[in-house]
């Protein structure tokens, strides 16, 4: 992932697209640039956060009212210098910002070394460019032209913005597989990777559909284009729900910190006016909609990748058990590139946070063409993925900016219980009382998580003890399997140390020879009915000196009497 950034209008533009770059660093922070038009043009990048770039750019001329801008996650070479965005092609004319991966830029480089241009990077972008002005030179077409036939030339996924230095007033950009929206202001234009950049600007805002481009021109409507035809395509302007004040960071240190506390709210807000435990209803309109799919599914696919994909697993128990319809659970990455069986009575469920994971995107094409029906869980009002579905549930998280999924994680399951539930309910399943009696449970636990965070001393004591270890394991049984794998993903991601979940009961099958008294295990026990097989677990683990870290309910009596300190007592349930 890269976040980009583009101004053109009336006010200056380095200014504008520093901040916005800062709100998207949660997309790649290793290198920074960005590129102004103004008596030609201006270039500043390095390697390093935006603060460096800000650093670099002190002392330098940074005026004008037309730029873009760029913070990189490295894909095609080290950060670096010369890897950073915005690339120059050869003759200096053109500037290009890319998020994404040209999958044949190889060949591609090839043929143009073979016409002569050489490479200042190891990007994919670079070549991009250059063959952009190739094209625009050879066949002295405009910059939008080239553009277009270019894109029709490269294989992979893009989010893009060129300048033309000899076309002042004006940015090409286009979008296939990553995400880009135009956000359309009084005489000026926004661009960028998502509506954070502009948020405090303007609330309109057009988001480019797959395999688009536009010409954005000074004192001009947009003028979009679909990329393969070429046909002029209408542009469609939302009005934006979100504030500023969601995407900032609220007086914690970090997006993710304040993305955790939020979770009694963000929760709330994925129940609010659907989970309605008074009059003993659930109120999901994709779902109702689309109710007669569910009940004659002959299987349910639920498809995603990372933290989603945990959510399925969760999703899986859950609609199994209430439902009984079955569940498989695939990771879009694998789902795409195999023969996947599937059929016209398969409903398929797409997770995904932003809604614009690629991997998810293409499945759930390759799903709809084999006449499944789609349905997506989606943050991003608007995303590609919930476009793409026939129907869905938003999970109303509000933005996720921390690059590790908390509370998008959470909204998640909330949503797949509200229609598991549901659909069990409609299928007879699940007997009338159990369901009101679920609606009332699903209703407490926003307050349940506020209460868990209130009391988080015990976890910086944990943290303190074990920063420094090098590996460490996490165990559950049932729902808490998912959960398990999400921890351990959560740890690695934000720690570096290594860690993996596993099914605790599976310990004893190999994985049970790695524990010393240097591994801690995190182990998920909460009162339910694998509560005495989790407890041995935990003596398996106790007999090999692992440090048990246990995450149990007020009322546990077994695990608390056998572990000393370090063990977490959390708030699980009301018990
Ligand atoms: O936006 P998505 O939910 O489709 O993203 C999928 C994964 O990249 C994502 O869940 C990732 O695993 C988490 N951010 C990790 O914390």
């Amino acid at each position: 992932m890269c976040g980009i950034v583009g101004y053109i209008g009336h006010r200056e533009a380095y200014p504008i697209i520093v901040k916005g770059l800062q709100r998207l660093e949660y997309r790649g922070y290793d290198s920074a640039g960005v590129a102004l038009l103004s008596d030609g043009l201006q270039m500043h990048k390095c390697k390093g956060k935006v603060s460096d770039l800000t650093d670099l750019a002190k002392a330098k001329n940074v005026s004008g009212t037309l730029g873009i801008g760029h913070t990189r996650w490295a894909t095609h070479g080290p950060p670096s210098d010369a890897n950073s965005h915005p690339h120059m092609s050869q003759s200096g004319r053109l500037a290009l910002i890319h998020n994404g991966i040209i999958e044949n830029f190889e060949s591609l480089k090839e043929a143009l070394s073979g016409r002569g241009f050489t490479f200042q990077s190891d990007t994919d972008t670079e070549v991009l460019v250059n063959l952009i002005e190739d094209i625009m030179l050879s066949e002295k077409l405009p910059v939008e032209k080239a553009v277009r036939i270019a894109l029709n030339q490269v294989i992979g996924a893009y989010a893009i913005c060129v300048v033309d230095k000899e076309r002042d007033g004006q940015i090409v950009v286009a979008k296939k597989g990553s995400p880009l929206v135009i956000g359309v202001g009084q005489g000026e234009y926004f661009i960028a990777s998502d509506a954070s950049p502009f948020l405090e600007y303007t609330k309109q805002a057009v988001y480019l559909e797959e395999d688009e481009m536009a010409l954005i021109r000074l004192g001009e409507s947009l003028s979009i284009r679909s990329i393969p035809s070429d046909k002029v395509v209408e542009p469609y302007v939302t009005q934006l729900q979100m504030d500023l004040e969601s995407i900032e960071k609220g007086g914690y240190d970090h997006f993710m910190l304040k993305e955790i506390y939020e979770q009694p709210r963000s929760i709330h807000d994925t129940m609010r006016g659907r989970l309605l435990p008074d009059q003993g209803i659930i109120r999901l309109g994709g779902v109702s909609e689309y109710k007669d799919k569910f009940l004659q599914a002959d299987r349910i696919l639920i498809i995603a990748c990372g933290t989603s994909w945990h959510a399925g697993l969760v999703g899986e128990y859950v609609f199994e058990e209430l439902s009984r319809i079955p569940v498989e659970v695939e990771y879009a990455s694998e789902f795409r590139y195999r023969n996947p069986v599937i059929t016209e009575k398969d409903v398929v469920i797409a997770i995904s946070q932003s809604g614009e994971t690629a991997d998810t995107l293409a499945a759930i094409r390759l799903a709809k063409s084999k006449g499944a029906t789609i349905f997506g869980i989606c943050n991003v009002v608007g995303s590609s993925i919930a476009r793409e579905a026939h129907a869905g549930a938003y999970t109303h998280a509000g933005p996720e900016i921390g690059v590790a999924s908390t509370k998008a994680f959470t909204a998640q399951v909330t949503v797949l219980n509200m229609m598991a539930l549901y659909i069990g309910y409609k299928k007879g399943v699940i007997s009338s009382s159990d369901f009101h009696r679920s609606l009332f449970e699903l209703d407490a636990i926003p307050g349940k998580i506020e209460k868990m965070l209130q009391s988080n001393e015990q976890t910086l004591k944990i943290a303190e003890e074990y920063k420094d270890s090098k590996n460490c394991l996490y165990l559950g049984r049932g729902y808490n399997f998912p959960v398990a794998l999400e921890g351990a993903l959560k740890l690695k991601e934000i720690s570096y140390i290594h860690a993996e979940g596993y099914p605790a009961a599976e310990m004893k099958h190999g994985p049970i020879a790695l524990i010393d008294e240097d591994m801690p295990v995190v182990v998920i026990a909460p009162l339910s009915m694998h509560y005495e097989k989790v407890v041995s677990n935990v003596q398996e683990v106790k007999a090999r000196n692992g440090k048990v870290i246990a995450i149990v309910n007020p009322a546990d009596k077994e695990i608390r009497r056998s572990l000393p300190f370090p063990c977490s007592y959390w708030p699980i349930t009301s018990q």
